[in-house]
């Protein structure tokens, strides 16, 4: 169903061709579909990529198709923090407001049923460090309009949900949410990366199933967490959404859905009416109102 046509959003439509989104990993897969989504529904979207080559690939085929108005491009490696201070001057020059971030880029060089944890530092450097340290460059250039809100949508997992963690002082440390801070997330991090220097992470608890990338998702729904309840005042929300198994280059190509299926609803959170917007949310799969505990 077109959105315009869904009674959530026929009578709402509070987006136009001045409302800007940035979404990472804007080159392929459900990034590259979460661009064409939200620029087909008529917002301003800057597409980033870390490769300036594969962006620039996705930039034209999105033109030829007829959204040349409303896409544009900048180069962004997340990982990188100087990549990202330089993608903050450039949006700074170039547009100055923002209203919706996604936060979509993200690697896992894991297989379907592999379980290596060889890559973890740049798993949780690219997954965890780059959406917060993007997130606190550019909260500077949020419009925060009290009558539409601005929106942080963060791509993480159901991989890093709490209830996959067994290692008890772990769980009670991420469970603890109103003594939960940045400095206790990212000692968790540390102690996990400790573990696997040591070669001792397998018995530790953590979670089962692509272990380093589903800690750097639980951590990046931790981390949404306490920034959503920084940021309540400010008219910005914080969400999480796990799109669920979708057939991108992540899963081998595997899955029960496609990365255009998972970016309509994706666009639709990010997009949803101001009065139904929550904050400090997970959604998972295709309900927009199914939230889960963190
Ligand atoms: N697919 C699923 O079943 C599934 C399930 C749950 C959650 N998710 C989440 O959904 C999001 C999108 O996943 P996907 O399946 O579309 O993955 P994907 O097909 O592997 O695409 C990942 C995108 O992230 C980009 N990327 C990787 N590292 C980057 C960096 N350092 N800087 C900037 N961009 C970087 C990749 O760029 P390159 O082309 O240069 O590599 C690519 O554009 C991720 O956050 C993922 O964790 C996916």
């Amino acid at each position: 169903m077109e959105l315009s046509q869904d009674p959530l959003f026929s009578s709402t439509r509070w987006w136009g061709k001045e409302t800007r989104a940035i979404v990472t990993g804007g080159n392929r897969g459900i990034g590259l579909a979460m661009v064409k989504r939200l620029a087909e529904l008529g917002v301003t979207v800057i597409l980033t990529a870390r490769d300036a080559n594969k962006g620039k690939q996705a930039l034209e085929m999105l033109r030829n198709e007829g959204l040349a108005n409303y896409i544009h491009f900048s180069i962004l490696d997340v990982s990188d923090p100087h990549s990202i201070s330089l993608f903050a001057s450039w949006f700074n020059n170039n547009f100055g407001l923002l209203d919706i971030l996604v936060n979509n880029a993200a690697v896992s060089y894991n297989g379907i049923y592999e379980n290596s944890v060889k890559n973890a530092e740049i798993v949780i450097n690219t997954n965890f460090y780059g959406p917060k340290l993007l997130i606190e460059a550019l909260l500077p250039f949020f419009r925060c309009s009290s009558t539409y809100k601005s929106r942080i949508l963060n791509f993480t997992s159901r991989l890093g949900l709490l209830h996959n963690v067994e290692n008890k002082e772990v769980r009670a440390i991420l469970e603890d949410e109103e003594n939960l801070s940045e400095e206790k997330i990212e000692g968790v991090i540390r102690l996990f990366l400790k573990q696997v220097k040591e070669g001792k992470w397998e018995k530790e608890g953590w979670p089962k199933a692509w272990t380093d990338y589903a800690v750097s998702k639980l951590a990046l729904n931790a981390y949404s967490k306490i920034l959503a309840t920084r940021l309540r005042d400010s008219n910005i929300s914080v969400n999480c959404f796990c799109p669920g198994f979708t057939q991108t280059g992540m899963t081998g190509g595997k899955g029960s859905r496609t990365a255009e299926i998972a970016a309509n609803i994706g666009a639709q959170l990010a997009l949803l009416p101001p009065q139904f917007l929550q904050t400090g949310k997970f959604t998972m799969g295709q309900n927009l109102f199914l939230h889960s505990r963190f």
